[in-house]
């Protein structure tokens, strides 16, 4: 499974590349404006020193929510950098840019999914990575686990290459739930990586292991 952190937070994407087991990054409107980038230059180039962290892909959402905006938006995203992919929302002006550009060889991550018929259609459209939102299900009492395995389920069936990107992911359950039910890809803010380091016993026998290193030294 490959992991990426959910940030615009160029620390915290420091230290997951630091760790060498990062693939790629995530971002959104709302997790830009949250590390105060806004303004189009500066959120432009905040994605290109994204990229310069990090070797895998960097997705980059568009703004507009019409067909023709799109376009255009995600052609400059694309042109920035190669590891860029256009991060497109789920609505049908979304799906026929998502069309568009997989037919020119540009990637794509169609966001905002919600439902197994939502995943159908970005793969139907050639989508790269299809992000099904998991944390925000659960936190609406729906189960978002349930909805990645019916998405993985579908693609299986038509060997779909789409890649199942497990996103709004909150906790390192999350992530291995995710794992076990064959998720291509999460994507989560830097805890849920570094959490799945944490075991008491590990600490406890490196303790021991040292202490008792130490008396015979
Ligand atoms: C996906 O790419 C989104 O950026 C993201 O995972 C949203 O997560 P949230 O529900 O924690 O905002």
């Amino acid at each position: 499974m490959k992991f990426f952190i959910d940030t615009a937070n160029l620390d915290d994407i420091a230290e997951a590349q630091a760790l060498g087991i990062l693939d790629g990054v995530t971002t959104n409107p709302s997790l830009m404006a949250k590390e105060g980038i806004t303004g189009e230059e500066n959120i432009l180039n905040h994605y290109k020193k994204i990229c310069e962290i990090v070797d895998g892909d960097v997705s980059a959402e568009v703004i507009s929510t019409d067909f023709d905006d799109m376009v255009k938006e995600g052609e400059a995203l694309a042109s920035l950098h190669p590891q860029i992919v256009v991060k497109l929302p789920l609505i049908a002006d979304g799906i026929k840019a998502c069309k568009y550009f997989s037919d020119k060889g540009i990637r794509t991550n169609v966001t905002l999914v919600f439902s197994a018929g939502q995943a159908l259609l970005a793969a139907k459209a050639g989508a790269t990575y299809v992000s099904p939102f998991l944390g925000r299900l659960d936190d609406i009492s729906t189960d978002g686990l349930n909805l990645i395995a019916e998405i993985r389920q579908i693609y299986d069936n038509y060997g779909f290459e789409t890649q199942i990107l497990a996103a709004s992911i909150r906790h390192t359950m999350h992530v291995i739930d995710c794992a076990k039910i064959g998720s291509d890809v999460m994507t989560g803010p830097l805890s849920s990586i570094t959490g799945l380091l944490k075991h008491p016993l590990t600490d406890i026998g490196l303790a021991k292991f040292l202490a008792d290193y130490k008396k015979g030294n």
